[in-house]
């Protein structure tokens, strides 16, 4: 009797693959990352936010710094921040910032975003930040790497270690510091009621197993994808919170199955995108909740429409309940009902199942894609 066993193959858990392991580990991911933040009241504890509260009251204006996919996530921060603690927020690929010579004071409050802490485009902007005398928070996946050493103050995510080069459970955990960190802002500040940010955290602590049931629902997505497999390319459209998830969706396909992909804002469909429609052009398209901004939900609903009459493959993320999307779509991939501002934690992982499970049709290892490293300390 011979049973196969190697070191490896143990540590993945079972799974074909790091990155198959770390889409699984989500829900735990964005849990750990809750865990032990919140009161039983519903008030947010950062103790690790040694940052004086009167120098938080200030701040005037916020900057996200980040690379890859963490920039994606800081997008989403943005949406979020804005929303809760409205305080202007930019986001900015970190080796841009540096270079335009960026207005920043004492009273700019520079959040950096990074699953390694060691990302030399990232720390390098930090650096400049900090000597510009902005207050720099970072949220980082890794426990005492440079760019939380060098930062004022670090929220860490605990997303346990990310093997895969592709990042997905970082992503989300990124996320969700995120939201968190908005949320103690707004606290702080006293924009929001007490009672909104408890709902907030409720809704947070629900994700996980919401993220699970789309896990245990793929099958159909698998299917889809494996049978993608020869596709030349592959477009995202999303808006809102969904652009950045759609943004994401195509830098996964990009990285791990080398498939020329592109996000857009669903919204530039008509500025440009719509050219590249034609006869089977496989789409997918982040749909907004139709609980939201009404307005959203049905120009979302009239991108599909519109590409679909130009003969697209609409492969459609839409929200449980939501069946305006059915008739026009080929495939609707639903996603458990939640706030619009946290949409991104469910509707990121039918795009990562679907990466995954077509690179590894193709017979790529989607661990370790060609020319890419799992953190670039060279600029
Ligand atoms: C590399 C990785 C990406 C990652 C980016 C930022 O390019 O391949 O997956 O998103 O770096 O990494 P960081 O560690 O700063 O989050």
């Amino acid at each position: 009797y011979h049973v196969d066993w190697d070191p490896a193959s143990a540590e993945k858990g079972g799974f074909a693959s790091f990155m198959e392991k770390e889409i699984h580990d989500q829900p735990d991911a964005v849990a750990q990352t809750l865990l032990g933040r919140s009161d039983l009241n519903g008030k947010l504890t950062l103790d690790e936010l040694r940052i004086d509260p009167a120098l938080l009251k200030k701040v005037d204006k916020i900057i996200v710094l980040a690379c890859g996919t963490a920039a994606y996530a800081g997008m989403v921060a943005k949406y979020a921040i804005e929303n809760w603690c409205r305080i202007p927020t930019e986001v900015e690929l970190a080796h841009e910032f540096r270079y335009r010579d960026p207005i920043v004071g004492p009273n700019t409050l520079v959040v950096s975003i990074s699953q390694s802490g060691e990302t030399m485009d990232t720390l390098m902007a930090v650096r400049y930040a900090r000597e510009q005398g902005a207050i720099t928070v970072s949220i980082c996946n890794t426990n005492g790497s440079t760019i939380p050493r060098e930062s004022d103050a670090v929220l860490y995510t605990h997303a346990g270690p990310e093997i895969a080069v592709a990042s997905t459970k970082a992503f989300l955990a990124q996320i969700t510091a995120a939201y968190l960190l908005g949320l103690y802002l707004a606290q702080l500040r006293g924009n929001i009621f007490s009672g909104q940010i408890k709902d907030v955290l409720a809704d947070l602590g629900k994700i996980p197993a919401k993220i699970q049931k789309i896990l245990d629902n793929a099958g159909e997505l698998r299917d889809l994808a494996r049978s993608m497999k020869d596709e030349k390319s592959v477009l995202f459209l999303g808006r809102h919170v969904g652009y950045p998830v759609a943004l994401e969706g195509a830098l996964k396909l990009k990285e791990i199955a080398y498939l020329h992909a592109e996000g857009f804002a669903a919204g530039e469909l008509k500025h440009g995108p719509i050219a590249l429609i034609e006869e089977g052009q496989p789409v997918f398209v982040v749909v907004p909740s139709p609980r939201g901004r009404d307005s959203l939900h049905s120009k979302v609903v009239s991108n599909i429409q519109e590409i679909r009459a130009r003969g697209a493959r609409t492969l459609v993320i839409a929200e449980e309940g939501d069946e305006a999307v059915r008739d026009y779509a080929e495939h609707v991939f639903y996603v458990p009902e939640t706030p619009t501002l946290l949409m991104p934690l469910l509707t990121t992982v039918p795009l990562q199942i679907f990466a995954c499970e077509l690179a590894a049709a193709k017979g790529f290892d989607v661990d370790q894609p060609r020319n890419l490293a799992k953190s670039v300390t060279v600029e």
